[in-house]
């Protein structure tokens, strides 16, 4: 079976009666998605959803999940969500995918992050997968040079043949910063920046990694 269908599938498990829950982004967090909607319709599983992109939106929703907004929920008994890389701490490289902010701002109010991801995402070192940062488009090009001024090696996601749009309305630069030996000064540096909106580092957020390698095994990481 697809390791990401097995974590997807198996992540669905920690999800109860009641429960306020992070719908995650991804090729990974579709199948937990399916996974819930499934249980939702066939053992009645209460739950409410808040996704963290327009895709996982649509997708709970044709899923019949019920969707909730920051109006009405604030705080979230779990996110399950993928990765693109996490390190032997748990520090993650998120947003291949484009929703790094609105998976950030969903994990920053769940009790716990639960990251489903395949073995290739596993690495000692985080840096191999390019950094997304998202930025204002507004002088994106003033920040793109900031960037590589310091060496980030910055790249404009691109869609086809125009820029990629995330659903905030922002530009992502992938930068192609070679081993991130502190992810955490890294962030804090970043985020200092003008036009910087956030970046794909997540520090300190993940409380579990399930992973699953090709051949089905299954491990579990946590804090
Ligand atoms: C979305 O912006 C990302 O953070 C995804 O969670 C991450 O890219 C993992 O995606 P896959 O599950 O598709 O590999």
């Amino acid at each position: 079976m697809n390791p990401k269908q097995i974590v997807g599938e198996k992540a669905s498990e920690y999800v109860q009666n009641g429960m306020k829950v992070g719908l995650g982004t991804g090729s990974t967090a579709y199948f937990m998605v399916m996974k819930l909607g499934e249980r939702v319709r066939n053992e009645g599983l209460d739950i409410i959803g808040i996704p963290t992109s327009r895709a996982t939106e649509e997708l709970a929703q044709e899923q019949g999940i019920k969707l909730a907004t920051f109006e009405e929920v604030q705080d979230l008994d779990l996110t399950i969500d993928g990765a693109d890389e996490f390190n032997p701490d748990l520090q993650l490289i998120k947003g291949g995918g484009g929703a790094l902010l609105r998976e950030k701002l969903v994990a920053s109010i769940s009790r716990k992050l639960i990251v489903i991801t395949d073995a290739r995402k596993q690495v000692n070192v985080l840096g191999k997968f390019p950094l997304p940062i998202e930025v204002v488009r507004f002088g994106w090009e003033i920040t793109f040079e900031r960037l590589k001024a310091l060496r980030l090696n910055p790249i404009l996601r691109m869609e086809g043949e125009e820029a990629f749009i995330t659903d905030n309305s922002n530009y992502i630069l992938d930068c192609h910063v070679g081993e991130i030996h502190d992810p955490a000064s890294l962030h804090e540096e970043l985020k200092s920046m003008l036009g910087v909106v956030e970046t794909g580092l997540f520090i300190d957020m993940a409380s579990e990694v399930i992973m699953a390698d090709n051949e089905g095994n299954v491990q579990i990481f946590s804090k």
